[in-house]
Order: C-alpha cells, then structure tokens, then sequence
C-alpha cells in the first residue's frame, strides 16, 4: 500500500541509506546516498549519442536501452559505494513524470531488488528529485548551507517549467508552469532550427558564447503578470527570422540568434523568479533542472537576486539518480513506504504531492 503521511522528516535513529534509480527519459542511472546529503556513488549512463541521431528522443529505443543498461549501473552504484544490498535501507526509484515505457524499466528493477532483498521501495516524483539535488554534497561543491524556507523553486527541464512555493520539506504550492513548450524544450526547438546538434541547450549556450544577444529582439511572453510562462510565441519568432535570412541567400546568424534566444528565455524566467521571490517573502530561492546547467541563466540570478540562490552543481542539474535517492530519504523519514502494485505516473504534477 502507498502510504504518505503527513509527517515532517524527523531525526532518524542512524544513518538512512538508499538506492536511487532513475529511468524516466533518456539517462539510466543509479546512486547511493546516505542521508539525504552525502552521495557514496552518481552513476549515469546517457543515452544522448543514440538519440542525438533522431535529433531528439526516440521512447522506443530509450527504454530498450534502459533494459539493457540498468542492472549493470546498479552493480557500478553499489561497487562504487564499496556496499552490498545488504547496507541499503531501501529503493528511492522515479515513478514520474516521465516517458511510461522508461519509467516502467526503474520500477520493475526496483521492485525485482525489493521484493528478493526485502527492502521498501519509495516512488519518487522526478521534479521532487530535481528540487532536493540542492541538498546534495559533490566532490565539486559542498552545500554550505541547506535552503530554507519558505522558498521559490524555479524547475527548468526539457518537459517542465515550474515556478513553485515551497513553505516546508515536502509541501508545495505550484505558483505557476508553461502554457506551451517547456524551456530546455524551447533550447532543443531552436537548436534544431539553427542545424546545431541534440541536446540543444549546451548547444545554443556554447553558440551564444561568441553571439550578440542584441542582434535580434526577440519577444519576452510576460502574460500579465502571472506566474506561468510561454515559450512558443518566441520559437515561432525565431523560425520566421531563420525564414526571413534564409530566403535572403545571406549566412544565417547562427552565434547572434543563439544568443538573442537565450537572452529572452533567461530574462523571463529570472524575472518571474524574483518577482516570486518578493511577492511571496521568499527567504530563499533554488533553481533545478536540466537548464540550471545555463551558464546565463546562472550568472544573472547570482547577479540580480537579494536572496540567497541555491543552484545544484553542473553534474546534478541534469537527470541523475542521487537527486532521486536524496528526495527518497526525505520521503522516507516522513514515513512513506510503497508496495509491489505502485505503477508509473507518466503525467504526475509536483503539485500532487501535498
Ligand atoms: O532535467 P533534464 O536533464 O531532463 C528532463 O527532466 O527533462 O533536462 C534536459 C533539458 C534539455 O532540454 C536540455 O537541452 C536542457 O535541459 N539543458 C540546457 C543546458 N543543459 C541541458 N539548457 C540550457 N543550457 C544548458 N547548458
Ligand atoms: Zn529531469
């Protein structure tokens, strides 16, 4: 039976170590984390190469891949950590949002380990996982100090953009999320339409490098003010720019497009952030995701923000599974333990989750 409670993690008697795995789109992964902070093992095995011939994901071949990859990631994981099943507390597996087919492979291996190690499986919500990777310790970067609440969390992945309310572990308020395409969706959109290469966002970052993010002025979708976002408006900006230079016989602009793109997307989403940020007397602000990897997006929050910001190292922003083990020990220490039938979400919004 899935049982969530209510509870607030508590001290825990001990250390709490977990199994995290992570199948939801086109990185199998597995990790070992103990407390929710110390990462023994991160292992990833991306699946981009493959996809990166389709110029996008192909849900057929990921979970194919997914099947043959996970068991062997989870060897890696355990090695890695220099443990045995036998020191694990229990298996912190995603179970959405995400594609079905990929997620099903994470379930099914956790709950096979489960089920022959007598071990509780935890059913992690991805973007849960995204927010808690702010918890994590790295090699590269301690956490000198936990976020605190209440604080405005600013998820951005290739499926979601969410602005979110966050007044305690495990308690949200969805503020606001994408009408359309999500940004990391919007980056691989135009990448592909200035020909550069799947994923788009290292892409359009490494192209903007050396671009004038004045050349274009592209439109910045402010929505009245809500708190949701847009970024289709500004795909279509680009496509009829791209259009409108090509039809000319001169050389596309590609380093000045990438720049101006990435400009209006970056303007948007660290706007509204702070804005929420005031609005909502936020104490501190956390940015997560696939695009928090964003050089720009980086600098100007750093830059522009009286908050403190907490944004995951470079290795942690995108898809891992430390994240989802870590989101597990909090899960955990709130008592949710699942059963053998839990199935995947493939659309679970985060806020579902209190
Ligand atoms: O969180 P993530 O790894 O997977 C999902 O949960 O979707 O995010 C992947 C997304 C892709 O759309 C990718 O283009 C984008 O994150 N991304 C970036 C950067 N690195 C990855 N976007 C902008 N700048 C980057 N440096
Ligand atoms: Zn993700």
């Amino acid at each position: 039976m899935t049982d969530i409670t209510t509870q607030k993690p508590g001290p825990q008697e001990g250390t709490i170590r977990l199994l995290g795995i992570e199948t939801s789109c086109d990185e199998t992964a597995a990790a070992v984390v103990e407390d929710g902070n110390k990462m023994l093992s991160n292992i990833v095995a991306s699946q981009v190469d493959i996809h990166a011939q389709y110029g996008g994901i192909f849900p057929e071949v990921a979970s194919r891949q997914h099947v043959i990859t996970i068991y062997p990631i989870i060897e890696q994981a355990l090695q890695q950590a220099h443990i045995t099943l036998d020191d694990v507390d229990g298996i912190a597996v995603t179970r959405g949002p995400g594609l079905s087919g990929s997620l099903v492979v994470g379930l099914n291996t956790a709950k096979g380990i489960a089920l022959a190690n007598h071990l509780p499986i935890i059913g992690i919500n991805h973007l849960e996982a995204h927010i808690y990777s702010a918890w994590l310790d790295t090699p590269e970067q301690a956490v000198e100090r936990n976020p605190k609440f209440p604080l405005i969390a600013l998820i951005v992945s290739g499926g979601h953009t969410e602005l979110i309310l966050m007044t305690d572990h495990l308690t949200y308020q969805r503020l606001g999320s994408t009408l359309d395409d999500a940004a990391g969706e919007a980056f691989d959109k135009v990448a592909r339409l200035l020909g550069l290469d799947y994923p788009g966002g290292p892409a359009i970052e490494q192209a903007a490098e050396s671009g004038n993010e004045r050349a274009f002025s592209f439109p910045r979708a402010w929505l009245n003010d809500s708190w949701d976002f847009s970024f289709s408006g500004l795909k279509t900006a680009v496509l009829r720019t791209v259009r409108r230079l090509e039809s000319s016989d001169l050389l596309l602009p590609v380093n000045d497009l990438a720049a101006s793109f990435q400009a209006a997307v970056v303007e948007v989403l660290v706007t509204k952030t702070l804005r929420a940020a005031n609005e909502f007397e936020a104490e501190d602000i956390l940015i997560a995701g696939g695009v928090s990897a964003n050089q720009s997006l980086r600098q100007q929050i750093l830059e522009l923000s009286e908050f403190p910001v907490h944004i995951p190292p470079f290795s942690l922003c995108t898809d891992n599974a430390a994240m989802i083990a870590g989101a597990g020990y909090f899960r955990y220490c709130a008592g949710q333990r699942d059963g053998l039938e839990i199935d995947a979400l493939p659309n679970w919004p985060v806020s579902e989750l209190s």
